[in-house]
């Protein structure tokens, strides 16, 4: 086997815990214990699955060291009482069995504690809080903020907080270092003190939360006295050689006074000398703002936050785990330099478990990659359980092996090479169906290229499966029309339609010009093939269309889409019509584009389908770029060199020279009619079913799978 890793996979050590890898698991909240804090069998499988994928190290997401008090979500898993141990050993020895090591996350969640909110209990702070004001609300749908109003509490108004005296924190002390005893205990092999995210012990270590005049407040030494008590008394209730990792941050996000680099580097020398054995280099951003998650802790740039752990590896002679963003190429390459020991990796892990064994055998192309659209997270925001829009197992472990032969091989068409049909297709094809694979498009990747040429982690999906699909005894043919004469001459057994959306404008006055394309347009005009469109083109722009058609780009995501940053046949002043998911995102691309953007939506919610965080960072990203968001717009008619409307009932008019119609998508259900007289036994997934977001086709997928699983039976 060989590999391109010799670093991020060489065997790593911290305290005398030897890990087979530097590869850590991120610590991820997944809402999967019970409702009283033990582990589940779904839980349980869900680490296990990690651990069977090579990773070398797990920590154990946030967990409660004083359940129920400071959990953060309501399926928290507690460690507060030995009435935890039995589920909490199964649950190591489950992950240890496969070679893998674990850690346990202990926290209370201080300010951000939401079941003490919800269940009406006071909230321990180091000082009084100053209320924010937040801006979250205004990226919220109407259905949203009725769940965030009902999570206020059960006079709903809000968390009520208490300002720890100096025997409380005693008290709070000895509470981790209980819960630490105890997950020694459980055979855990290690813990981590989460002393970062806006909880309890970052609380005391923030200037800003942290107000104190007593030996708990003040310096940064006095600041993190809390934590470094903690330390020892965790070390004192353990043995002198179990694992304690600290998570800090490197920086508070929008939180002015908040924690610096400087903050962390002067903590983390304080922590490694009250006996800390690693620092997990992580930084938060306020909640307060709605964009401010995507700045940490969920990172949206690349690699964000590696500058703090290199700031910190300068600063102590403990091992360092870098985080934030990732990509094992780079965590290699950082290694390698110095800047970090150990790469830990979150939503990568979510999106591809196997990831660490895949790279050993040198199958880089096999991962199944994390296109960072935030659903997973969001989930957590809105206190649902995790999932992963491109990996329908995370979560699901316990329900068994999705891939596990069929008794019977069928014959299986599926007709449609977006997202849905490519997975349909690939778990069919594994479990030793035989598969045909028809798209009517050259390429593989259905309306998943468009949103590729959007952002680039959507190519990436779409090539990981162009990668299974190829690689597997599939009969691909692409540029190939589904007649219903086609399909009968294919005597299958099942026929699955993945053919997307219908996208037709709807009847807006003046949508019938020239310079109007509705979503099908756009995409055809982009990829230079629909002629239709192309034709509403001036010559010039036609002759560009056809050159970069004859060139092949139009075929080549990546090119093209740093291409349509020099050139696209797309004024500069557009108005998109319709603000949903498609709308957002085709805005944010070409205000990247610098085009000069208005979008106007009908409805009163802007990005229902995507994600809460995604859609707060897109919101506020457009509007960082000058883009002018209108919803529950009224009356809208095109004219030749202008949009006109109504908003509250007064008219309004935006110039433009471009108007694209980013609304009307709906089911297509238009083969199913002329296909249903024949034999075989037709199914719809994705959006030809139900028009959504990736999530929804990939997981129509495997909901297909299973159905024909158990008629087969
Ligand atoms: C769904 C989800 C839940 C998370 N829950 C926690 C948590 O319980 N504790 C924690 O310290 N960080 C939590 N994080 C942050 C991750 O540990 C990690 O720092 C972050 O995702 C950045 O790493 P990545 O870019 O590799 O995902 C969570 C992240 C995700 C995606
Ligand atoms: S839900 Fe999206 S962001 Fe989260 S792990 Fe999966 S692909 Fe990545």
């Amino acid at each position: 086997m060989s590999h391109n890793f010799p670093k991020l996979l060489s065997p790593g050590r911290i305290a005398g815990l030897d890990l087979r890898n530097r590869i850590v698991m991120a610590a991820m909240g997944t809402n999967f214990a019970d409702e009283n804090g033990h582990c589940t069998e779904r839980l349980i499988a869900y680490y296990e699955a990690r651990a069977r994928g090579g990773t070398g190290l797990i920590v154990l997401e946030t967990s409660a060291a004083f359940y129920p008090n400071g959990a953060s979500m309501p399926n928290n898993i507690g460690f507060s009482s030995d009435d935890f141990l039995p589920g909490l050993s199964e649950l190591a020895q489950r992950v240890q069995q496969h070679g893998a090591k674990i850690v346990a996350q202990l926290n209370h969640s201080g300010k951000m504690a939401q079941a003490d909110t919800a269940a009406g209990r006071p909230i321990p702070v180091p000082s009084p809080v100053t209320p924010s004001h937040s801006n979250m609300f205004n990226v919220l749908t109407r259905a949203e903020i009725g769940n965030f109003i009902k999570a206020a509490g059960p006079d709903g108004k809000g968390p009520s907080y208490y300002e720890m005296s100096v025997e409380q924190i005693a008290e709070a002390v000895a509470g981790f270092a209980a819960a630490a005893a105890r997950a020694r205990r459980a055979g855990f092999d290690g813990v981590e003190l989460h002393a970062g995210h806006g909880y309890l012990l970052a609380n005391f270590l923030s200037p800003y939360t942290n107000k104190r005049s007593d030996d708990y407040g003040g310096s940064v030494e006095n600041r993190a006295r809390f934590l470094l008590e903690t330390i020892r008394a965790v070390r004192a209730a353990t043995s002198d050689t179990f694992p304690i990792l600290v998570r800090l941050d490197g920086m508070e996000y929008r939180i002015e006074g908040g924690i610096t680099p400087a903050d962390c580097v002067e903590t983390a020398r304080l922590c490694e000398s009250a006996g800390a054995d690693a620092i997990d280099v992580s930084a938060y951003g306020s909640v307060a703002h709605a964009i401010a998650f995507t700045e940490a802790p969920l990172v949206h740039e690349p690699g964000g936050f590696i500058a703090f752990a290199q700031a910190v590896k300068k600063a102590v002679s403990i091992p360092v785990i870098g985080v934030g963003r990732i990509e094992p190429e780079v965590g290699e390459r950082h290694i390698a330099q110095g800047s970090f020991d150990f790469l830990a990796m979150g939503r990568r892990l979510l999106a591809d478990p196997e990831l660490p064994n895949k790279l050993l055998a040198g199958q880089d192309k096999s991962i199944r990659p994390c296109i960072y659209c935030y659903i997973c997270v969001s989930q957590i925001f809105i206190n649902q359980p995790v999932v992963c829009a491109v990996n329908h197992c995370t979560g699901r472990e316990h329900e068994g092996d999705i891939l596990a032969r069929s008794s019977e091989g069928r014959k299986i068409l599926v007709i449609g090479a977006g997202p849905g049909g490519m997975e349909a297709a690939r778990l069919l094809a594994e479990k030793g169906h035989r598969v045909s694979l028809w798209d009517k498009s050259r390429d593989l990747g259905g309306t998943a290229r468009i949103a590729g040429l959007a952002y680039e982690p959507n190519e990436k999906l779409v090539n990981y499966l162009a990668h299974a699909v190829r690689a597997l005894p599939i009969d691909i043919q692409l540029g190939k029309a589904a007649t219903s004469d086609a399909v009968a001459a294919e005597h299958a057994d099942h026929v699955i339609l993945a053919t997307g959306a219908l996208r037709q404008a709807p009847a807006i006055p003046g949508k019938d010009q020239r310079h109007v394309f509705d979503g099908e347009e756009l995409r055809g005009v982009l990829f230079g093939d629909h002629s239709a469109a192309i034709a509403k083109l001036s010559p010039l722009q036609r002759l560009l269309v056809k050159a970069a058609q004859l060139s092949q780009m139009t075929r080549n995501i990546a090119l093209l889409r740093f291409g349509s940053k020099l050139w696209m046949p797309i004024a500069g002043e557009v108005v998109i019509i319709g603000g949903g998911l498609v709308g957002l995102e085709l805005a944010e691309y070409l205000v990247e584009r610098g085009r000069k953007i208005t979008v106007l939506e009908p409805g009163p919610d802007l990005g229902a389908e995507l994600a809460i965080v995604r859609r707060a960072r897109v919101l506020h990203q457009l509007r960082e770029h000058g883009a002018t968001i209108h919803k529950s717009v009224d009356a809208i008619e095109i004219t030749p060199d202008s949009v006109r409307y109504e908003l509250k009932n007064e008219p309004q008019s935006t110039p433009c020279k471009q108007v694209i119609i980013a609304m009307g998508a709906q089911p297509d259900d238009s083969l199913p009619a002329q296909l249903s007289g024949g034999s075989a036994q037709v199914h719809q997934i994705g959006d030809c079913h139900s028009v959504g977001y990736i999530d929804g086709a990939i997981l129509d997928a495997r909901k297909l799978v299973q159905q024909i699983e158990r008629a087969n039976a």
